[in-house]
């Protein structure tokens, strides 16, 4: 495995892959690796002939105030997982390497991007969508690798590769949880014990839905509160949204029908939990 930190040795290793006739498997991360990332390079690995994994804490998809200073960094373990994992090359850039002057050109997703984390980080979408065009940009022709758990996330990437012609296919992996049933989160290192033991309340939370869903309720608010019902008992918890919405549009547009998706978003003292699930209504 290499490791390179600029761009451009990066889209050297990627043209000789390519020019040798390999596809290549992009996974975009923030570091910090687990259990989900590592599924997203094996898938990778298994569909491609050449994989990248990209490590950069990107400055633009934090808000003032949020976690960008402190957001847990380990380079050495990160490495070590991507090399057991089989990956070809990390790219691994400093801030000056991926925004040498102060950016103009952003980009904005629409619809899909203002419910829910839009509505609470209302400049994160444009930040995580300008970094991963720029990825795309580096990686030239490619499937890319996203975690389910940040769904609204793979919507919103998966919108800009479509609208604007991207030659990526976007490839969304389940969701890889803990024993409890947490779902992995290199944030999840923010809890504290007992925030950690309420923690689960997200997955039992989708659970309540899902049940009220196969039990024939249809009304989005009604499935809401079930799942609201659920988080209520963590006392740590403060929630900020329960949502049954249509999985692709992320919004309601009636009784539910087809696909369906239940997000939920927690914040247990530092750390803000996301989740998600879905279903299909015949
Ligand atoms: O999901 C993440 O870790 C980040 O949002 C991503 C896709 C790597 C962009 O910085």
């Amino acid at each position: 495995m290499e490791v390179v930190t600029t761009i451009a040795e990066a889209r050297a290793r990627l043209d000789a892959a390519r020019r040798s006739g390999g596809t290549v498997g992009l996974v975009p991360t923030m570091g910090y690796l687990h259990e989900g990332h590592a599924s997203l390079m094996t898938a990778s690995v298994a569909d491609n002939d050449f994989t990248m994994v990209t490590i950069f804490v990107n400055p633009l998809q934090f808000a003032a105030g949020e976690d960008l200073a402190s957001y847990p960094r380990d380079l050495e373990r990160d490495l070590e997982i991507c090399s057991a994992e089989g990956v070809d090359l990390v790219l691994a850039p400093g801030v000056d390497e991926m925004y040498p002057t102060p950016i103009e050109t952003t980009v904005t997703v629409d619809a899909v991007a203002r419910p829910l984390e839009g509505r609470s980080r209302p400049e994160h979408f444009a930040g995580v969508a300008t970094v991963v065009a720029k990825l795309f940009s580096i990686a030239g022709p490619c499937r890319a690798y996203f975690g389910a758990k940040d769904w609204q996330q793979v919507a919103v990437v998966r919108r800009m590769a479509h609208d604007l012609s991207m030659p990526v296919e976007v490839v969304p992996c389940p969701t890889v949880r803990e024993h409890d049933g947490l779902a992995m989160s290199s944030r999840n290192v923010y809890l504290a014990a007992e925030e950690r033991a309420q923690a689960p309340v997200l997955r039992r939370a989708l659970d309540a839905g899902l049940v009220a869903i196969a039990e024939g309720e249809r009304d989005a608010a009604v499935v809401e509160s079930a799942m609201a019902a659920v988080v209520a008992e963590a006392d740590l918890g403060t929630v900020d949204y329960v949502a049954a919405v249509q999985a692709d549009a992320l919004i309601t547009d009636g009784p539910l029908h087809d696909e369906v998706r239940l997000l939920i978003a927690v914040q247990f003292g530092k750390a803000r939990l996301i989740d998600n699930d879905g279903c299909h209504i015949d």
